[in-house]
């Protein structure tokens, strides 16, 4: 049976700042265990130590670079194999800099990798070891740029888009098994995810910004209100509604025998 409530042990990617760590210790503060997932063995050592200390959770450190093969294989093997996780948070990513023009190829692969394979193997591990059990939570960290790829240069938006295709299909899968699947798509949010990759977040409209503790309270509140889909920033969900319902109208007519009497 599904439940709206986040429980037991959590793995969360991209832990070692911003969204993920901030996700880390809501979580925490709410009494789940956690294993933290990144690079930056420093770091994530230091927050497991204050979240045991502030919130009396067990914390696992996890040192895994998601764009290694080997390192993300033994990542899906532990989702796998350790039935003690009951929550997925698929949250680490990245952008680059520039455009499809300017970009460095070698960093649009990389991100491709973070925010598109990484995510695909580990929730796909995770449904697999989550249905057997008849429980637990994927959530999965998309983008409102996911809905607006205009709006962000390059191939980042695209790769969020994936994320939110993703999670529908994912959630339409597990509907009956018992696994809440939960795609989040926060619009700016103040982490270091910009000046990791050049871009400037102060010279944007501060009143687009959200601060980073809001928007995870408000995905977790979401998660926790049933929601499939979050957009924690959207002041009237009537509004997504009325674009998704739009959507699915076309369903019926979108794949036919004949083409469309306009291409005759
Ligand atoms: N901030 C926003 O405005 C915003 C808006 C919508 C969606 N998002 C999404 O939210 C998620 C979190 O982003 P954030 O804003 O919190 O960014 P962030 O502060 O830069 O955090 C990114 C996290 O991912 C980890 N990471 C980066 N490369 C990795 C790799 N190769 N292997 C494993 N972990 C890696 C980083 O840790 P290490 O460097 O230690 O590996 C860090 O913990 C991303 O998926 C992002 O696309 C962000």
């Amino acid at each position: 049976m599904t439940t709206n409530t986040l429980q037991g042990k959590a793995l969360v990617t991209g832990a070692s700042s911003g969204i993920g760590a901030t996700y880390a210790r809501q979580l925490a503060a709410k009494g789940l265990d956690l294993v933290l997932v990144a690079r930056d063995q420093a770091r994530l050592d230091t927050l497991a130590q204050t979240l045991a200390a502030d919130f009396g959770v067990a914390v696992e450190v996890v040192k895994a670079d998601l764009t290694q093969a080997a390192e993300l294989q033994a990542l899906e093997q532990r989702l796998l194999t350790d039935s003690s996780i009951s929550v997925l948070i698929n949250n680490a990513g990245m952008t680059v800099e520039g455009g499809y023009v300017d970009a460095d190829p070698a960093r649009v692969e990389a991100m491709i990798q973070l925010n598109v394979l990484a995510p695909t193997r580990l929730s796909m591990a995770a449904a697999k070891a989550m249905a057997a059990r008849g429980q637990g939570a994927i959530v999965n960290l998309a983008s409102v740029v996911a809905l607006i790829p205009e709006q962000f240069a390059g191939a980042y938006g695209a790769t969020k888009a994936f994320v939110l295709g993703l999670t529908q299909s994912l959630a339409t899968e597990l509907a009956d098994k018992g696994v809440r699947v939960q795609g989040v798509l926060p619009g700016l949010t103040r982490t270091e995810i910009f000046e990791r990759s050049g871009h400037d977040l102060a010279a944007l409209p501060p009143e687009w910004v959200m601060e980073v503790e809001d928007m995870v309270a408000a995905a977790i509140k979401g998660f926790e209100m049933g929601e499939g889909l979050t957009l924690p920033s959207l002041p009237d969900m009537a509004d997504f509604a009325a674009y998704d319902k739009a959507r699915l109208a076309m369903g019926p007519r979108l794949s036919l025998s004949n083409p469309a009497p306009r291409y005759r």
